[in-house]
């Protein structure tokens, strides 16, 4: 008898150079994405770097400007959070009239466990000076922006209060391992519940500065541009949409008659998720989904499921809908912006019942 294979899935390429590629939305059925399976975005080629020399400064606005080794990092108390990484540009290509950017599916996010040290901590110790209003987090790759025609390093910066969260961590293991080199080998900025722009990668320098950060990827890039002629009321992006993704049955899945598990999972920025409610009839019934017990705290996504029981054939359109401890509720239709950042419509797939 031949032992039956595991499934072996792999990510779906966007480009090879740089990395940009996601997960398949049906193989994250774990509430810790492993490695294989972790949606990749990058805006350069991957950085050279070299471990055993590693340092990383603290500088700026500060009183006492830090060099710290991985040693003195690993030194401090370290905490670790569940997040989900959730890329701004997920379900882009769901915008229509279309966006620009990569064509993002449903599979540009991810969870997992991330251990480091509060970037709090060592702000406190550097001593953060007057008037200091934003912390800027560089990372080691670069390359050139033909936009600008110029070069630049990947760097962001966050609002001093975002910065001194008690949860924002500069993270150096993933899953109780170092974090793989994709990720941000050795120290990677975790954001808790901000889109996974602001989580930068292979930290070069944190700076504190007093006046607002303009580079690229902060003042061109991550902004919602709500008009398409015009570049107006622009805003930045920050926390995460209410959201939910459908799992099983998959889009244009033929399924027979009887009862079936609708499976997905919902996540939010801001507070916890309250509610998911299942449309079998394209949005005009609802019924609330179980919940995972236990699930809805935290930074984490939940996982939902809902018994389906049904007898007639033919098509039918399986719509999801998630409530936040808001009140904020997945719209009917998303907010659409230049770039296609932040889609968070309902979620529905298309069955036919056999
Ligand atoms: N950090 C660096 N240094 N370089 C990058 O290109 N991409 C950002 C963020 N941090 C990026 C980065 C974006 S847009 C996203 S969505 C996440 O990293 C992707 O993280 P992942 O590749 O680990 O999935």
């Amino acid at each position: 008898m031949t032992k039956p294979q595991k499934v072996r899935p792999y990510l779906t390429t966007h480009s090879l150079l740089p990395e940009n590629q996601e997960t398949p939305i049906q193989f994250i059925n774990n509430d810790s994405v492993e490695n294989q399976l972790f949606f990749r975005r990058n805006h350069f080629t991957y950085p050279t770097l070299s471990y055993s020399n590693y340092w990383l400064p603290i500088n700026g606005v500060v009183s006492a400007p830090l060099l710290l080794s991985m040693q003195d990092i690993l030194q401090y108390p370290s905490k670790t959070v569940e997040v989900v990484l959730e890329c701004s540009g997920d379900k882009r290509n769901l915008f229509e009239p279309k966006t620009f950017g990569e064509q993002w599916e449903k599979g540009a996010i991810s969870q997992g466990k991330w251990k480091g040290v509060p970037l709090r901590t060592l702000l406190e110790i550097s001593g953060i000076g007057e008037g200091a209003k934003e912390v800027v987090v560089e990372g080691y790759d670069y390359g050139l922006r033909t936009d600008l025609d110029e070069v630049y390093t990947y760097t962001r910066s966050l609002p001093i209060e975002k910065a001194l969260h008690q949860d924002t961590i500069i993270a150096y293991e993933y899953n109780n391992q170092p974090i793989p080199f994709k990720h941000g080998y050795p120290l990677r900025l975790i954001v808790p519940q901000w889109y996974a722009m602001a989580s930068v990668k292979w930290i070069k320098q944190i700076s504190v500065i007093n006046t607002p950060f303009t580079g690229p990827f902060q003042t061109i890039d991550y902004m919602y541009y709500p008009n398409k002629d015009n570049d107006q009321n622009a805003f930045p992006v920050t926390a995460i949409n209410i959201n939910s993704t459908i799992q099983k049955p998959l889009d244009m899945e033929k399924i027979n008659t009887g009862v079936h598990l609708i499976k997905g999972i919902a996540w939010t920025g801001k507070g916890v998720i309250t509610k998911v409610e299942i449309s079998i009839d394209d949005g005009y019934t609802w019924s609330n989904a179980d919940i995972l017990p236990g699930k809805n705290v935290g930074y984490g996504w939940v996982s939902w499921s809902f018994e389906w029981n049904i007898s007639e054939k033919g098509e039918y359109t399986i719509k999801s809908r998630a409530t936040d401890s808001f009140g904020q509720i997945q719209p009917n239709l998303p907010f659409w912006n230049k770039k296609g950042y932040g889609y968070n419509a309902i979620d529905k797939v298309k069955v036919k019942v056999e």
